[in-house]
């Protein structure tokens, strides 16, 4: 299997240990189909991606990699690059798609360091709910814009407004959220949840062109649905 993994890693509490964890215990399929909104059940599909073919593509903060799977099991891209930060989702990547390699490969790594140590490797770069929310964009979208080559396509969904229903933030301002550390103790990470017109000047800052974000409201009301902001930007050629 090819895994890579950055030297060094700070000792932190792996604030993703539990993130998927039970239904990695009983769900060891390639997903069959690539959503991007809340629910992973509906709405666009890897239509978005455009023609993989070909297309060296990695996934931004992949956790157990089931997105990066989809895309080298149906639709023939050279490689796609599943990157990670966390030990636990790495290791889930590892366990559940290492027959998939070397066309997938699971990076452990923070998102922003690997693509500041790539500059034009990436065809596209997508993000689902990923690295996108939980860093400082101000650090990443420019360091995503250097990554991809001329032309290459930035694809990500975040939330559209707090999973408490609070409206997304008007400036650039990132918010305390619960998680938890391996043994359970409570904690808290960073997510940033902005607003579309936030993530379209920051985009524009990081050197990205044909910005557009799409609002997906949920299909179906129920007590987790969020509005889904579909982010599509690309490269200046
Ligand atoms: C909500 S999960 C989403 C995982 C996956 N995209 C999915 O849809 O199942 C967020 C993931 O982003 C990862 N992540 C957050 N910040 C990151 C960063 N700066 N670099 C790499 N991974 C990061 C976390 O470790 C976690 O696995």
């Amino acid at each position: 299997m090819t895994t890579t993994s950055s030297p060094a890693q700070p000792v932190v509490p792996d604030l993703w240990h539990h993130y998927g964890r039970v239904r990695a215990d009983s769900d060891r399929t390639v997903p069959g189909a690539f959503h991007w909104v809340w629910a992973q059940a509906s709405g666009p599909g890897v239509e978005v991606l455009g023609d993989l073919t070909g297309l060296v593509v990695a996934d931004l903060g992949a956790g157990a990699a089931r997105h990066a799977a989809h895309l080298v099991a149906h639709h023939a891209p050279a490689r796609v690059d599943a990157i990670d930060a966390s030990p636990a989702q790495h290791a889930m990547a590892c366990d559940l798609y290492g027959h998939l390699a070397p066309r997938l490969r699971t990076v452990r790594a923070d998102a922003t360091a690997h693509l500041d140590a790539h500059p034009d490797e990436y065809d596209v770069l997508y993000s689902v709910f990923g690295s996108l929310d939980f860093t400082d964009p101000r650090r990443l979208l420019p360091a995503a814009a250097r990554a991809l080559r001329p032309g290459g396509l930035l694809a990500a969904s975040t939330l559209g407004h707090y999973l408490d229903g609070a409206p997304a933030e008007p400036d650039v301002r990132h918010a305390d959220v619960p998680a938890r550390v391996p043994d359970g103790t409570p904690a808290s990470m960073r997510r940033w949840v902005l607003q579309e017109t936030v993530w379209t000047k920051l985009l524009d800052e990081a050197g990205f062109t044909r910005i557009s974000i799409d609002r997906l409201s949920p299909s179906e009301p129920s007590e987790r649905a969020a509005d889904t902001l579909l982010i599509r930007a690309y490269r200046q050629p």
